[in-house]
């Protein structure tokens, strides 16, 4: 089987204060030792969070640039992540496509220079409400999807993140049935372009207003693995969300 993984995804969010608060609860838990957890934090707090979070929550940084150093004015690079024991980044969220204009491609190349300094990779994908409405949902997601794999052979340190974008952020969460549907058809998709064994494999989180209320039924669909959350991670719900897959 598949172990379920959680990734809080707290965005530009956080002061000093309110990360002790947030690693406080994650402390506290428990959580359950079947599932791993993954917070993805600032770039400014990563080694401060490193330092200070609990044995068993990952760290992630939320961006990361493919060049090992230079000239990249405001850039991380993923030998800096490791160099303070970062293992894990977030790579084309939504809000770095939509705000910041990345592309498949530039995402792609990210993912593989990540992947190829020994980072894991949570590579989120998914599709706009006017492109859910206009039928082309899957059309999208397989489209992101196949830029990453045009990209590297090895999934075995990929986590794909299905993002929604019109769940993100909303209150509107995906239904369990409108989730697992587009993560069936990822997953037959994978099969067929990439290989039954990575379809097998690889692990793939909804994202999109996941709460502690909703949590349960999601994470009990058949090719949901774990969840992307980002509203709630700040919180202590997010014991709840980890916990949702017992
Ligand atoms: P919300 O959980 O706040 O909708 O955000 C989801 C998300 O974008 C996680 O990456």
């Amino acid at each position: 089987g598949r172990k379920f993984v959680v990734g809080g995804n707290w965005k530009m969010n956080g002061t000093k204060a309110q990360i002790n608060e947030i690693l406080g609860f994650l402390k506290a838990g428990p959580l359950n030792a079947d599932t791993e957890v993954v917070i993805g934090v600032p770039a400014i707090y990563l080694d401060y969070v490193k330092s200070n979070a609990p044995a068993n929550v990952e760290v992630a940084a939320q961006n990361a640039y493919k060049a090992e150093k230079g000239a990249f004015t405001g850039e991380t690079s993923p030998l800096m992540l490791k160099d303070i024991g970062v293992n894990w980044v977030i790579l084309g969220h939504s809000e770095r496509r939509q705000i910041f204009g990345e592309s498949d491609e530039l995402i792609a190349e990210k993912v593989a220079f990540a992947l190829s300094n020994g980072l894991k990779v949570i590579a989120c994908i998914g599709e706009t409400l006017d492109e859910r409405d206009a039928g082309k949902t899957e059309e999208v997601v397989f489209r992101q999807t196949q830029a990453i794999a045009n990209q590297i052979k090895d999934w075995s340190n990929v986590v794909l993140a299905y993002e929604p974008v019109w769940a993100i952020g909303t209150g509107k969460t995906a239904t369990p049935q409108q989730a697992q549907e587009v993560h069936q058809s990822l997953r037959q998709w994978i099969s067929k372009n990439i290989s039954p064994e990575v379809a097998n494999a690889v692990r793939i989180q909804y994202g999109g207003s996941v709460t502690g209320a909703n949590a349960k039924e999601l994470g009990s669909q058949a090719d949901i693995d774990g969840f992307l959350v980002g509203g709630a991670s700040l919180k202590p719900e997010f014991v709840s969300i980890v916990n949702a897959r017992q």
